[in-house]
């Protein structure tokens, strides 16, 4: 019997099924309408695992909704008509929009699937976010759980406690608009990135910044009691404006061509300062955690979350014993939230264990034999595929993988990533530049075997987990200056991840690489810009084009693209 979570209509809608023997598959609607953050109802997704599985009202156990819709609706719309005429313009547009959203996800589904209505559960926007962090520890009571992001079911920060036969405690809330999360957004947003993907880039940004706009930004939000001044917003007014004339007055104009040093520069100071407001925030969040649970150790999930710098940061403040953020802490992660809140209520004392960060399909899955065939031909140097592998590398070649299952996060670890030599300089630069098109202020991240990472860098231990993952960032000591300066961040750090399954073919090409004179490889994720990874045969061969990569690794082998 299959229990099924489902994260959607709000940001990257997600899908994820397991029967907790074994059988898990985690996917993203964007995967397949190609749509980067595609926040439709996923019947894409569904229609996949409908086919794979054989999926009907009898082999369901459960399916599970991340939050609960009406409650949802009704909290924007409950502030909304606080003020009416103020917020006239986005109480129209919710209005309109009451028959796209969650309201109708019953509907939704049974579209697709004739499904029982009391097989339909709905967890809540926050608890899902903490369900799927407890899915990556052990000693669940250990812990207190923090989430924080933009806004869900009104609500925008919770702690809970959780004991150990599960009877889960909210101890503590803050609610909208009282939101940092919406504040690094509507950043995002000034500086001219896209909200919900430009985060990144601010956080990239900051490092090349210093915070000189620290006391304006805390006339914005009060880091010690998380309450947000919203005379410098319009997100409550209006569905597609985000900040006000006063944030403006303030900061000057926004949208600035940062190519130009002197904007590049001031956007930097900007950037630099409300990543400062957000990490004073998230250490008196965690340290009002830590008070009120007794608890240091700590489970941190939400869209905010995904702010690595922040939780390096963090790491440097002492305050806590250990601090695990899990591989996907936004929203579509949640689907598996979702599905632990379906199991678990079934089961009362029981959870899903999931520290996997490889809960996708495997690509056999994905693809029919045939379709390798068309579009790619196997290269055969040598007896092992892996020898021909390093032997590109290091020769300076940028290499694509798609094996094994796929990533459950934002991140690619490996299986459906980019490849280079972070020795190789000037293939790093045609990676990051010409290749991906990045901005030159984000670095490329390193990724190399566990049993190595003391030499290059250093963490504090209270983080390491996360380097499964690239949750975090660690610094560069000397002997990566030496040997790999072009993949270290203007301010001394690297988003590293480590590799610990010996069996996976990445471990295998990082060991061979070793024997070869280099140690660690360039990881980028397998898309151009802003398009989603990669998920089919006909995605690797078309992004293979686009950048022009010749060379990619699958489960068998060393292939390239046909001409076709
Ligand atoms: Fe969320």
């Amino acid at each position: 019997m299959y229990y099924i979570g489902i994260s959607a209509y709000y940001h990257e809608s997600s899908v994820f099924l397991t029967n907790n023997r074994g059988t898990n598959c985690f996917l993203k609607e964007e995967s397949f309408s190609r749509i980067k953050g595609d926040k439709n109802f996923p019947h894409r997704c569904l229609k996949f695992l409908i086919k794979k599985f054989d999926l009907k009202n009898e082999n369901i156990k459960s399916i599970c909704f991340y939050e609960k819709p009406f409650k949802s609706w009704w909290e924007v719309f409950y502030y909304s008509i606080k003020n009416p005429l103020q917020n006239r313009e986005f109480l129209i547009h919710h209005l309109k929009n009451f028959n796209k959203g969650s309201i109708f996800f019953y509907t939704d589904i049974n579209k697709l699937i004739n499904i029982s209505r009391n097989k339909i559960v709905y967890s809540s926007h926050h608890l899902s976010h903490c369900l799927y962090g407890l899915s990556v520890i052990k000693n669940v009571s250990d812990y207190v759980y923090v989430t924080c992001d933009g806004v869900g079911e009104g609500e925008t920060m919770t702690i809970y406690t959780i004991d150990n036969d599960y009877k889960i405690r909210k101890i503590w809330t803050n609610f909208y608009p009282n939101s940092i999360g919406l504040l690094y957004s509507t950043v995002t947003d000034y500086l001219g990135f896209e909200i919900n993907e430009g985060e990144f880039k601010v956080m990239s940004l900051s490092s090349f910044g210093k915070p000189i706009y620290e006391e304006e930004f805390k006339k914005v939000f009060d880091i010690n009691n998380f309450t947000i001044n919203m005379d410098y917003f319009e997100f409550h007014k209006s569905p597609s404006k985000s900040f006000s004339n006063k944030l403006r007055k303030v900061f000057g104009e926004p949208y600035l061509n940062i190519s130009e040093e002197a904007n590049f520069n001031k956007y930097a100071n900007i950037a630099s300062s409300a990543q400062s407001i957000l990490e004073y925030t998230m250490k008196n969040l965690i340290q009002k955690a830590m008070d009120l649970s007794g608890k240091k150790k700590i489970v941190l999930a939400g869209g905010v979350a995904l702010n690595c710098k922040m939780v390096y940061s963090l790491s440097k403040q002492n305050i806590f014993e250990e601090l695990i953020v899990p591989p996907s802490p936004g929203d579509s992660g949640s689907a598996i939230g979702a599905a632990n809140f379906a199991f678990l209520e079934k089961s009362k004392t029981k959870i899903l264990d999931f520290s996997s960060i490889f809960l996708g399909p495997k690509k056999n899955l994905i693809n029919k034999k045939k379709d390798k065939d068309n579009f790619f031909s196997k290269i055969n140097l040598t007896n092992d595929f892996i020898i021909d592998t390093v032997t590109k590398l290091i020769n300076g070649e940028i290499i694509a993988s798609y094996y094994g299952s796929n990533e459950v996060g934002p991140r690619s670890l490996g299986n459906t990533s980019i490849f280079c030599d972070a020795k190789n300089k000037g293939a790093v630069i045609n990676l990051n530049l010409n290749l991906k098109k990045r901005g030159h202020f984000q670095p490329l991240a390193p990724i190399l075997v566990e049993e190595d990472f003391e030499k290059y860098f250093s963490i504090n231990k209270s983080v390491v987990k996360n380097l499964e993952w690239m949750g975090t960032l660690c610094d560069a000591k000397q002997e990566l200056y030496n040997k790999y300066s072009s993949i270290i961040h203007v301010d001394g750090t690297c988003r590293t991840q480590i590799v610990k399954d010996k069996n996976s073919l990445t471990y295998k090409i990082l060991k061979n690489l070793k024997e070869n004179g280099s140690d660690i490889l360039v990881n980028t994720s397998f898309n151009i810009s802003k398009d989603p990874v990669v998920f089919d045969l006909y995605d690797v061969y078309v992004n293979m084009k686009r950048m022009n990569i010749k060379f990619v690794l699958m489960d068998d082998g060393l292939y390239q693209t046909k001409d076709i």
